[in-house]
């Protein structure tokens, strides 16, 4: 069976950017940045990027156009020992996949809320009550009816793109949806600068607070940001760039997704930030009061902003969940795909009989977010996911290359094709900096939460999750394979240890 491969660098490239942008640039990074030491974040935060995101970036597609393989197959081709380390990326990658199309949904529902600002005053009270939010974690609530038609919709989208493949399927939809992404963010800047007290928001987001400095948590939640934003360390950029042809120069591509991603969230920091200082001068209210991240941003605040707005509330509404709804769905399709790849490459199957045995579970699964317990779950899923999950696959994966191989044989594989080459500072930044603060990190996360738990919901959830991402890694990585695959196959013998020199 022929491997697909990317049609052109282009498609690649927007594919590479499509998944980078997403939920978390748009929702979460403004609010990093402004509550963990604003203006001065850019330090702890270039920091991040210069020494983990783009080596680490650099390090996955070039394991990825190498080994032509997602991310089980990449560890495995390394060592057979680590295949787990794949497989546990992937079920990452399946945890975040199944509540990240809820939050799609509910901004794809706030699409058509946005027709005259449906959300009314109220916008909290409106929110709560169309997700049927019970008040309680453990209290499930039932399916909510109104949501299961957007649910089928986002599903019929995804599967759409999803069993179209890498070229017509996720290129394409990348196509479409990130320029419009961009017009829309556009749009929202100008206005947003443009209003009074606008300055206001831009100066909480930037003002730099240098006590924020000497604290270890603004470090972590750089380097938290920073692989989320760029959907490193769990199987997804090793999934897309596995589709690369080996001649690719991956240097420059990495940096230049990489500065796509963060120039483009900084960008649409600075709008979202100038609207929630208009707001909170129109409220007469200071910024702190009305800022804040994630779901509550999106669908609480973002709305009250729009109901400020002086004209084209409707307009401003659709743009912002049109760009929440692109950026969304070419992060999710991207999500898929490392899980995709990982099933397809071990078991020898068909794209079609991948995607179904991906895309069913999926979507059964994620039927819990749509429940009136839902949003509990989601916050609780994402945070396992992020502060546990993500942490722990990046560490091993550079403990793994920085200590247990070559990580420098590697770098001449990053080079071989490259115009602009890495030099040492790459396998020193993998080898020392990102293997301290990121194991920093990772151990300091499980404390917090075996110590503290998150939010008040009990600890028992979080555990049945990390379970899942246990069990799963050990079923797929035991599971022997039916038909020969590259995993036997001599001439995909690892390129380090003994078997084969570079
Ligand atoms: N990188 C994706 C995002 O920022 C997952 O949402």
């Amino acid at each position: 069976m022929k491997r697909e491969q990317w049609n052109s660098k282009v498609g690649f490239i927007l594919a590479a950017i499509g998944s980078a942008v997403g939920l978390g640039n748009l929702w979460r990074f403004p609010y990093v940045a402004a509550t963990n030491g604003g203006g001065a974040f850019i330090f702890p935060y270039l920091f991040a990027i210069l020494t983990a995101g783009i080596p680490i970036l650099i390090l996955e597609y070039t394991l990825g156009k190498t080994y032509h393989s997602g991310a089980p197959g990449v560890f495995a081709k390394i060592n057979r020992k680590f295949e787990w380390l794949g497989w546990l990326q992937v079920m990452v990658s399946f945890l975040i996949l199944i509540y990240y199309v809820a939050i799609v949904i509910w901004v794809l529902c706030y699409l058509g809320f946005s027709f005259g600002t449906q959300w009314g005053d109220d916008t909290a009270g409106f929110f709560y009550g169309f997700i049927g939010l019970t008040d309680s974690i453990t209290t499930i609530g039932g399916l909510k009816t109104n949501l299961l038609i957007p649910f089928i919709v986002v599903w019929g989208i995804a599967a759409f793109i999803m069993y179209r493949g890498i070229n017509k399927g996720i290129n394409l939809a990348c196509k479409i949806c990130l320029p419009v992404l961009m017009g829309c963010i556009i749009i929202i800047v100008i206005r947003g600068i443009t209003l009074p007290g606008a300055v206001d928001g831009l100066a909480y987001m930037f003002t730099p607070d240098w006590s924020k400095i000497a604290h270890a948590d603004v470090w972590v939640a750089a380097y938290g940001q920073v692989f989320y934003s760029l959907s490193i360390a769990f199987g997804i950029m090793l999934a897309y760039s596995s589709y690369l042809p080996k001649e690719e120069d991956v240097v420059n591509t990495a940096f230049l997704t990489a500065c796509c991603n963060h120039g483009f969230e900084v960008f649409a920091g600075i709008g979202i930030f100038a609207i929630l200082g208009y707001m909170a001068n129109v409220q007469g209210v200071g910024i702190e009061d009305v800022a804040a991240a994630g779901v509550g941003l999106a669908f609480v605040v973002f709305p009250t902003a729009v109901n400020a707005l002086p004209a084209f509330n409707t307009l401003f509404g659709l743009l912002f969940f049109l760009s929440l709804f692109t950026a969304g769905v070419t992060s999710f399709i991207s999500i898929s795909q490392c899980v995709i790849t990982g099933i397809e490459d071990k078991f020898k199957m068909s794209h079609f009989k991948s995607t179904t045995l991906v895309m069913a579970p999926a979507f059964v699964l994620s039927l819990i977010f749509i429940t009136g317990a839902g949003m509990y779950i989601l916050d609780l899923a994402d945070y396992i996911a992020n502060s546990i999950g993500i942490v722990t696959c990046g560490v091993i994966e550079v403990v793994i290359i920085g200590w247990l191989f070559k990580p420098e044989e590697l770098r001449v594989l990053a080079n071989e094709h490259s115009n602009f080459h890495v030099g040492k500072w790459w396998t020193l930044c993998l080898k020392f900096v990102t293997v301290i603060v990121l194991g920093y990190t990772t151990i300091l996360n499980f404390i917090t939460y075996f110590t503290s738990g998150y939010e008040g919901y009990p600890m028992w959830i979080g555990i049945i999750f990390i379970a899942f991402l246990v069990v799963g890694t050990i079923v797929f990585t035991a599971k022997k394979n039916t038909v020969p695959t590259f995993y036997d196959k001599p001439e995909y013998a690892p390129v380090y240890g003994k078997s084969k020199e570079v």
